[in-house]
């Protein structure tokens, strides 16, 4: 069964609308692990323009499945990884400028910090997930580099125009995601994937985990975020 983990940074969004205390991450999460979530994905930026270091250290305490901390390669995040201890780390590119993540991570060109930085968290017990596009060179780097999971982007494929971009796209997925096996890495995929797109993601070979943030927290506003979750495991155990 492919897991769902699900990217509840937009509940902190809301919450750092108005600085106040509400709609609290923490409560999100405790009520979509009841609703079947695999896993809690945040990703803890470096302008904290949704989640805080607060929600990170709280969230370490509190989730009971798995907590995958998404950030950007750089010393201090490093730092705040190794303190918290997350189950996984998945590292991801960032501009401060960027709405949401733009593409997938350089990882052929992979700074010391980076390097450096990952055999840090292999080495305290945590897992490494990078972040990139179903690039054969960049799959290859990863595993040379010591990740144990990639996370192939899904973007391209779920901002397509028409079907022949939709299909070429999706193409492009299966392919990373045959060479990701071939590497011995993990294959996990997410970015833009909603009620719709999701069906087809599931038919991907050797998919281990899917993160789906936006579109979630997006029908739980109309739903409920209980039944927002329980809609999308539906999608992905009918399809796995
Ligand atoms: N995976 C990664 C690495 C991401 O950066 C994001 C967005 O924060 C997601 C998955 C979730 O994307 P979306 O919110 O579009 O579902």
């Amino acid at each position: 069964m492919i897991a769902l983990h699900i990217n509840i940074d937009h509940v902190a969004t809301v919450r750092q609308a108005r600085q106040i205390s509400e709609p609290d991450p923490v409560t999100a999460a405790g009520l979509v692990e009841l609703a079947g979530a695999d896993g809690i994905t945040i990703h803890l930026r470096e302008d904290r323009r949704h989640i805080i270091d607060r929600d990170v250290r709280i969230l370490r305490q509190t989730v009971q499945t798995r907590l995958n901390l998404e950030m950007a390669a750089t010393e201090e995040m490093f730092g705040i990884a190794l303190e918290i201890g997350p189950d996984i780390v998945t590292l991801v590119p960032e501009k401060r400028e960027e709405i949401t993540t733009e593409g997938g991570l350089d990882v052929i060109g992979a700074s010391n910090i980076m390097r450096d930085g990952i055999k840090q968290i292999r080495d305290a017990g945590i897992r490494v997930s990078l972040f990139i596009d179903p690039e054969e060179d960049q799959i290859k780097a990863s595993r040379e580099i010591g990740a144990e999971d990639v996370e192939l982007h899904t973007g391209c494929y779920a901002n397509a125009k028409n079907i022949a971009e939709l299909d070429s796209e999706y193409q492009r997925l299966v392919s990373g995601a045959e060479t990701a096996h071939q590497q011995k890495l993990q294959v996990n995929a997410g970015h833009g994937l909603n009620y719709i797109n999701t069906q087809r993601i599931c038919g991907l070979p050797h998919l281990r985990e899917l993160n789906i943030g936006h579109s979630i927290v997006s029908r739980a506003i109309f739903v409920g975020i209980s039944q927002a979750v329980r809609e999308m495991k539906e999608i992905i155990i009918l399809n796995s």
